[in-house]
């Protein structure tokens, strides 16, 4: 979907929709914890084409934030109205209505928030008149999330540091054609929990370095099936052991012919890919039977065309 803007004299929009994405981790590798807490990765990022939708228009004052799923906040702890806060204090004008058409699950490791943050703070800048530069929108993603920065590009990334040091990648030509199923369950997983569980798990707390550099190289190469045998994510290792129903559906995706399956970020989003669109439609109508009708499953291309 194009965005759509009304026009004003000037050529300043009075209202813009923008949609926002998510991503999946092909790669999630932790390398220890740093004394700020956070923990030190390399991860290779990559967009999916399932979109939320955000609207934005002049208002006179404040953030007056709306959003279509009620079991989400709207006050200051909502990832739209921080990122709106930021934009206003950083320069000085925000004033505007926001209203979010939820599409993607939260708390499934697929980065919907942090998408949402990132297409707010692009959507505002648009909405009046591109008052920041492109390093202070990276800047400002950075303090609202390790993910956030990654969604102004939304596109394959090599993410350093906590994540948010992003180098853009060209597309890899290997993983067109390939499509994603992603399943998630009617539970969510908490991202500081993960993370704190890795103390119990050395050996993925401490991941080897240079795993990203492997697989970007590997899929440079076009080895796909190589390639799919490197992803990996040391986060797996705290949150498979406590819900083992993720585990599950790994297996049973590789029973269904998919290439390889993994946990996407700190979950409970399990992904799975597949060579085309038949192979991975007939895994999604086989989820019900096996696991009920409570879980949120789509199928699409990896690389939208
Ligand atoms: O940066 P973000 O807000 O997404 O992080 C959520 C939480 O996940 C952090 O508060 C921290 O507990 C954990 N985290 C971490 N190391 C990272 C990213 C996130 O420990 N690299």
């Amino acid at each position: 979907m194009a965005p759509t803007a009304t026009l004003a004299p000037f050529f300043l929009p009075m209202s813009l929709t923008l949609r926002s994405g998510c991503k999946v981790n092909l790669l999630l590798n932790i390398l220890g914890k740093r004394s700020d807490g956070f923990h030190e990765l390399e991860t290779l990022l990559h967009p999916v084409g399932l979109y939320d939708e955000l609207s934005f228009s002049v208002a006179d004052r404040g953030v007056q934030f709306t959003c279509s799923d009620p079991s989400l906040p709207l006050d200051g702890s909502n990832l739209v109205v921080k990122a709106a806060n930021s934009f206003s204090a950083r320069c000085g004008r925000a004033g505007a209505r926001i209203h979010l058409h939820k599409r993607i699950p939260a708390a499934a490791g697929l980065g919907g928030g942090s998408g949402n943050a990132a297409t707010t703070l692009l959507g505002l800048n648009e909405l009046f008149g591109r008052p920041l530069t492109d390093a202070a929108l990276v800047e400002i993603a950075a303090g609202l999330g390790s993910d956030v920065p990654f969604f102004l590009r939304s596109k394959p990334a090599l993410g350093l540091g906590r994540g948010e040091k992003v180098t853009v990648l060209d597309p890899f030509s290997c993983l067109s054609g390939v499509w994603i199923v992603l399943v998630r369950p009617n539970f969510g997983v908490s991202t500081p929990w993960a993370y704190q569980e890795l103390v119990k798990y050395p050996v993925a707390l401490n991941g080897r370095p240079g795993r990203a550099s492997e697989l970007i190289a590997t899929l440079r190469s076009g080895d796909l099936s190589r390639a799919c045998g490197l992803l990996y994510n040391s986060l797996e290792a705290p949150v498979l052991a406590k819900y083992p129903l993720l585990e599950v559906f790994q297996e049973f995706f590789l029973h269904h012919q998919a290439l390889v399956s993994l946990m996407s970020g700190s979950g409970s989003t399990t992904f799975a890919l597949f060579d085309g669109e038949t192979a991975a439609q007939r895994a999604v109508k086989a989820i019900p039977a096996k696991f009920g009708d409570t879980n949120w499953i789509t199928a699409v291309p990896l690389v939208a065309s």
